[in-house]
């Protein structure tokens, strides 16, 4: 992927800032991609300063998305996908790993990062079951009201809604959670969620201390992050009962079929509890 001329202010075509880090590049840097700037390796540097093992988090999490969507796609039946808070497109994006299970498998991407919206336009625009809107997810109704993603609801068929790392970026736990009831509220009986979510155990113990000290490094750059508790992580799914194995580490997430992950370990003991997956249907 090229990366776009930059003048003297930092400031590239699209609106996209280089000089402050963005989320999606900065989660781009430790899955190894080229779609970053120096300002997202510099606090990435500051991030591995206290979490060395953020990489192995970012291609961990990677891999729970093509798992849950191979999944999904594959013996769920699901042919719809919405990936809200897609990121920068890399390898093995939900389209690409949804229509290999699948190829009439539609997928729309939502992003508000100007970055992810110009890469990710690029990247779609010969495939015509996939779709990237740009939209700030915590607006449902504005979601909602796209016309790609109306167009996806409208047929009243089973979505996959998959939200991989986006939800601890709004700070309010109760907006937090009002965003994710509208969402599934409208979504057709037969839908799935699927979530990760960073985690602090508020404990005071080691994991505890990791969140906290991430916290103090990205809080003025992404000062909406928030870790939460595996309690709240698991009440943004409302009524939605969570399917086996409920809300685990994402290094332990595997479909309900299966008896455990089909890979081997990758963490010490106590980092793995600092990102939490866990999927529901809706009835
Ligand atoms: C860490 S990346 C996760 C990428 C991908 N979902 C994954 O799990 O591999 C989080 C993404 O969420 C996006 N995001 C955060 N808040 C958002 C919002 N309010 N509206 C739309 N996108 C948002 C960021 O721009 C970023 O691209």
């Amino acid at each position: 992927m090229t990366h776009r001329p930059q003048d003297d202010t930092g400031l590239v075509a699209h609106g996209i800032d280089t000089t402050r880090p963005s989320v999606a590049r900065v989660y781009d840097f430790f899955l190894g991609g080229k779609d970053n700037y120096a300002s997202d390796r510099a606090l990435s540097e500051q991030i591995m300063e206290v979490a060395p093992e953020a990489p192995i988090w970012a291609r961990t999490n990677r891999r729970w998305l093509g798992d849950v969507v191979t999944w999904l796609a594959g013996e769920c039946g699901i042919e719809r996908f919405i990936d809200a808070g897609s990121g920068l497109p890399t390898a093995e994006n939900t389209h690409e790993v949804a229509q290999k299970v699948n190829a009439g498998a539609s997928v729309v991407y939502i992003d508000n990062d100007p970055s992810v919206v110009a890469h990710g336009r690029a990247l779609l625009v010969d495939n015509e079951r996939t779709q990237f809107t740009a939209a700030d997810l915590t607006d449902p109704e504005a979601v909602l009201a796209d016309p790609a993603v109306a167009k996806l609801l409208a047929a009243g068929e089973p979505v996959a809604l998959v939200m991989g790392l986006m939800l601890h970026h709004i700070g309010d736990f109760e907006e937090t959670r009002a965003v994710v009831r509208r969402y599934v509220d409208a979504l057709p009986a037969g839908s799935y969620l699927a979530v990760t979510h960073a985690c602090n155990p508020g404990d005071g113990g080691p994991v505890a201390q990791v969140a906290d000290a991430l916290m103090e490094k990205v809080k003025t750059t992404f000062p909406t992050l928030r870790f939460r508790t595996p309690a709240e992580i698991t009440a943004l799914f409302g009524d939605l009962e969570l399917l086996p194995p409920g809300l685990v580490p994402v290094v332990d997430w595997h479909p309900p079929s299966a008896l455990s992950p089909d890979h081997d370990e990758e963490f010490e003991a106590d980092v793995r509890h600092l990102i939490y997956a866990a999927v529901a249907r809706k009835d």
